[in-house]
C-alpha cells in the first residue's frame, strides 16, 4: 500500500509539471484526489488492513494528499506567470488606460467647521482648551450661576448619570474647568459634544457640538467681543452675511445676546448660531478670580448650525446618517 501511495505522488507529480493549461490541472486535481480518484481507492483498500496498521497508513495518506495539494498550487502559479509574460509579449495589456481611481477619505463636513472655527480664533490669540463629557454639576451649572432649582435651569434638559453628574448640556463647563486651574489673562476655544433632552427637528438633536470661546484680562468689553464675532463670521460665512445681536439671558453673562445669521438677498430667515455675552461676576466669583480686577467675555457656537448655514443643508439630521452620497460631497480637509 505505500508503494502504491508512492507511485501515485509521483505520478502526480510528472503529470504537474507538465501539465499546460487550467483544465488539465482540474481534471488531475479529481482523478487523484476527487471521490472516485486513485486516492480514494487506496482509503476503500484500507478495510482489508489489520486494524493496527490502519491508523499508520491513513496518516501516511494525509500527508501524500498535502504533498499533491503543494505541487497543485505550484502548477497554477508557473501557469499564471506563463499567461502574464505571454499577454504582455502579446501586447494584450494596454499601458496607455488610465488608472483606477483611488478614493480618498475626508474629514467630516462638522470637523471641518470646527478646523476653521479654531483655525480664524486661533490667529486672533486664542489657544484651544478641552474638558470631559460627563461633568459634576458645580461646573456645569453652579459655578456658572445656576444654582439647583434655579428656573435657568429649564433651558438645558438635562440627561443625569447620578444624582449630581451630568453629561454636559454645554462647553461652558470649559470656562470653569480653565478658570479654576489657571490665573488671568485667559483666552481660550474649546470645541466639543454636549448633550441635551431636546426632540429631534431639522435644527435640533440631542447629541451636538459646540465651540466655547472665553476671553479675561483687565480690560476685554463687549465691542471687542463683538469684533471678534463679526471677524468670525466673515470668515466663515463671507463679506453676504449679515449678523443680528438680539439681547438674551444667560445666568453667566450679563448683559447677554444672542446672534443670528443669514445671508442677504436670500430667502430663508434668521438662523441662531451663538449665545454671548459679558461674563458674569458672579462667575469670576465663584473661580476665584477678583471682578474688580479682572473682566471679560464668552461665546458659545454651535457647531452643526453653522455647516447648516455654510452649505444650505436643510436637515439637521444628515450629519449623523453616515450616508456616503451625503458626505461625499465634502470632499475637502485631510482625515
Ligand atoms: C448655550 O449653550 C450657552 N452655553 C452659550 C453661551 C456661552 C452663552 C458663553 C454665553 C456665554 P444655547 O443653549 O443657546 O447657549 O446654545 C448655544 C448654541 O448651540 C445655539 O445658538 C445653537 O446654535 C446651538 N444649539 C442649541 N441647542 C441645539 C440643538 N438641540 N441642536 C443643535 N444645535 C443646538
Amino acid at each position: 500500500m505505500q508503494q502504491e501511495l508512492k507511485k501515485i505522488e509521483a505520478e502526480a507529480r510528472r503529470r504537474l509539471e507538465l501539465v499546460s493549461d487550467a483544465d488539465g490541472v482540474a481534471l488531475i486535481r479529481s482523478e487523484v484526489l476527487g471521490k472516485k480518484g486513485s486516492i480514494g481507492g487506496v482509503l476503500r483498500g484500507m478495510g482489508k488492513l489489520p486494524a493496527e496498521e490502519r491508523p499508520k497508513v491513513g496518516q501516511l495518506v494525509n500527508e501524500v494528499k498535502a504533498r499533491i495539494e503543494g505541487f497543485i498550487t505550484d502548477a497554477v502559479s508557473r501557469l499564471d506567470n506563463m499567461a502574464e509574460s505571454q499577454a504582455l509579449e502579446a501586447g494584450r495589456f494596454d499601458l496607455t488606460r488610465p488608472g483606477r481611481q483611488v478614493e480618498f477619505g475626508a474629514a467630516h463636513p462638522l470637523k471641518q467647521v470646527e478646523r476653521d472655527i479654531l483655525s480664524s480664533l486661533e490667529r486672533l490669540g486664542f489657544t484651544v482648551a478641552d474638558g470631559p463629557q460627563v461633568e459634576h454639576d458645580w461646573y456645569n451649572f453652579e459655578a456658572l450661576n445656576i444654582p439647583e432649582d434655579h428656573p435657568a435651569r429649564d433651558m438645558q434638559d438635562t440627561f443625569f448619570l447620578a444624582p449630581r453628574v451630568v453629561l454636559r448640556t454645554h462647553t461652558s463647563n470649559v470656562q470653569i474647568r480653565t478658570m479654576v486651574k489657571r490665573d488671568p489673562p485667559v483666552r481660550i476655544v474649546a470645541p466639543g459634544m454636549v448633550f441635551r433632552k431636546d426632540d429631534v427637528d431639522q435644527t435640533h438633536s440631542p447629541v451636538f457640538h459646540q465651540i466655547e470661546g472665553l476671553w479675561i484680562d483687565e480690560k476685554a468689553n463687549f465691542r471687542d467681543l463683538k469684533g471678534v464675532l463679526k471677524r468670525l463670521a466673515i470668515s466663515m460665512f463671507g463679506p453676504d452675511a449679515e449678523l443680528r445681536f438680539r439681547p438674551s439671558f444667560f445666568p453667566f453673562t450679563e448683559p447677554s445676546t444672542e446672534v443670528d445669521v443669514r445671508f442677504k438677498d436670500s430667502k430663508s430667515g434668521w438662523l441662531e448660531i451663538l449665545g454671548a455675552g459679558m461674563v458674569d461676576p458672579a462667575v469670576l466669583e465663584a473661580v476665584g478670580y477678583d471682578p474688580e480686577k479682572v473682566q471679560g467675555f464668552a461665546f458659545g457656537l454651535g457647531i452643526e448650525r453653522i455647516a447648516i448655514l455654510r452649505w444650505g443643508i436643510d436637515d439637521i439630521r444628515t450629519f449623523y446618517e453616515n450616508d456616503t452620497r451625503f458626505l461625499r460631497q465634502f470632499g475637502r480637509g485631510a482625515l
